[in-house]
């Protein structure tokens, strides 16, 4: 299995709705038997907290459904069991390489890598403010989700299939 980890602060708004994007993209693609994909946050305030209630809607306006998920903290054993951890900004990115073992910090990525064709390199917070900002994050997340699935096609898939 190849295994993707989208991070970000709180686990309630970008990081469960890029797993919902990226999980539907795979399913779409039929590859959901070599990728297992979750989400975590690097801070602790909402561990065992549904998606909130704007992401879940924006999601929902678009085909997916991420009601399901719940909150929990990022850990160094992620960082060594995954193999992309995809910080959505770079506060999240340094957090994450904070507790990550040295030997496994290369895996720690800005997700936004993946979506060359666009200027922004971190997927911004949405949580303070309106609804329109879980729309535009959406958007990003789609590019980058496409870019990710791209990239693992090359470098891992045709690996994986054998
Ligand atoms: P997320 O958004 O990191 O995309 O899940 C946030 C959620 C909660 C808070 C900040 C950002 N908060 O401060 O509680």
């Amino acid at each position: 299995m190849i295994k993707v980890l989208f991070v970000c602060l709180g686990n309630i708004c970008r990081s469960p709705t890029a797993e919902g994007v990226f999980r539907h993209l795979v399913q779409k693609e039929k590859l959901e038997k070599f990728l297992e994909i979750d989400s975590a946050g690097t801070h602790a305030y909402h561990v065992d907290a549904p998606p909130d209630e704007r992401a879940q809607a924006a999601c929902a306006r678009r085909g997916i459904d991420i009601a399901h998920l719940r909150g929990r903290r990022a850990t160094a054993d992620d960082i060594r069991e995954f193999d992309y951890v995809l910080a959505m900004d770079r506060e999240n990115y340094e957090n994450l390489r904070a507790i990550s073992p040295a030997e496994h910090q290369s895996k720690i990525r800005l997700f936004m890598e993946f979506a060359p064709n666009r200027r922004e390199r971190e997927v911004p917070d949405p949580y303070f403010g309106g609804i329109s900002g879980f729309d535009r994050v959406l958007d990003m997340i789609e590019d980058a989700a496409q870019g990710l699935l791209e990239d693992i096609r090359r470098t891992r898939l045709s690996q994986a299939k054998k």
